[in-house]
């Protein structure tokens, strides 16, 4: 019998923790999904046993649950903790910055309240590229100073000074924080995806619902940034890739690495014209547009600096933008309502 660490994953019912379910269940992991189905379905649990062929080991409940988590930790004799649950909408946390406060911070305090009564010090993050606030040039990488232009982003600068705090205070505390760009795509099996609550708020869920039929014409926030067809150029990373990210970030601190903070994006640029174009080319569907103003603190270009991930976890993505728009469109095209 091999041993199977086993991994706590909070959030682990939402986009990112779904496929990262699935890449460590590959990768001969034990994942335990902690969800309170705030901005997930409970319908992905039984996809997600249609891919891996087992059951889904999944407690409903929040993270802020002290006793409940402590007593997975203790049931499950959990590894590592995965600290995917986060409210995550840019425009909500302008709108309701203490539902954000409340959510994010109240979390991660109340999960790092919980693992130290347990034995359990190792934890990854789901940090964001937004904590390099408007970078002064591209590609980013992980000494640029960080900042913040809203509440959402300032959750998560404050949880990676949480996390910091802990390691100042006891050194047995190792943590892997993950800055993401721009995570799209979907599972090849198209059963799992992106299932955003009403109109989307990011580029590729709302073209993939043009594309669908959905919408009827996507905006295009801007076609006057210093960029070369002047719309916004992001870091698009497929969530395949980034799955292997937590796979790569949970086995090295296993290994007894020390903690990190890297950039998980591909290195690459692509406007949003481009995307559009590589849309239409992955679902021979058109995808109209009309250029609108740009919206509010959008910057021109991010994109990251991808090295040091390579160096610390021997990660690198390896999808291209057409791989992309062609897994997301088959999500979309196969399930045009989400989970139903
Ligand atoms: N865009 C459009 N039309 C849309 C939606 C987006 O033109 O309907 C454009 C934006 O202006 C931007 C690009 O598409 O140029 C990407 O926008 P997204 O909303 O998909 O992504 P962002 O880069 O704005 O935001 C992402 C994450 C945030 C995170 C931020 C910075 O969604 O959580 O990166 O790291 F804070």
């Amino acid at each position: 019998m091999t041993n199977k660490p086993s991994i706590l994953l909070t959030g682990g019912a939402g986009y990112i923790g779904s496929h990262t379910f699935v890449a460590l269940i590959e990768a001969g992991f034990t994942p335990i999904i902690l969800d309170d189905f705030s901005n997930s379905k409970p319908a992905v649990l039984e996809r997600l046993q249609r891919i891996t062929g087992q059951p889904v080991k999944c407690q409903q409940g929040s993270v802020a649950d002290v006793e409940l988590v402590q007593g997975l930790i203790h049931r499950h004799q959990i590894a590592t903790v995965i600290h995917f649950a986060g409210f995550k909408a840019v425009g909500e946390s302008v709108a309701q910055p203490l539902k954000y406060f409340e959510n994010n911070l109240g979390g991660m305090m109340a999960l790092l309240n919980a693992m130290q009564s347990t034995t359990c010090r190792t934890l990854v993050f789901s940090s964001s590229a937004t904590v390099y606030g408007d970078p002064a040039s591209v590609p980013i990488t992980e000494d640029f100073p960080r900042s913040h232009t809203n509440p959402y982003g300032h959750t998560k600068l404050v949880c990676e000074d949480m996390l910091a705090a802990m390691r100042v205070a006891n050194p047995a505390w190792r943590t892997g924080v993950l800055r993401y760009f721009n995570p799209v795509g979907a599972h090849p099996s198209g059963l799992i995806g992106e299932d955003p609550a009403g109109p989307p708020n990011n580029l590729m869920p709302y073209v993939a619902q043009v594309a669908v039929g959905k919408r009827p014409f996507l905006n295009v926030y801007g076609n006057d940034y210093a960029t070369p067809d002047g719309t916004g150029v992001r870091d698009y990373i497929h969530v395949q890739d980034l799955a292997q990210a937590h796979v790569a970030a949970v086995q090295t601190l296993l290994h007894g690495a020390d903690s990190f903070a890297v950039n998980v994006g591909t290195g690459q640029g692509h406007s949003v014209l481009e995307v559009v174009r590589a849309f239409e080319q992955a679902s021979g569907k058109p995808v109209p547009y009309q250029i609108a103003p740009r919206r509010a603190g959008d910057v021109a270009q991010c994109y990251a600096d991808a090295t040091l991930a390579q160096d610390l976890l021997g990660w690198r993505a390896k999808q291209t933008l057409a791989n992309m728009c062609e897994d997301s469109w088959r999500w979309q095209s196969n399930n045009p309502d989400g989970f139903v």
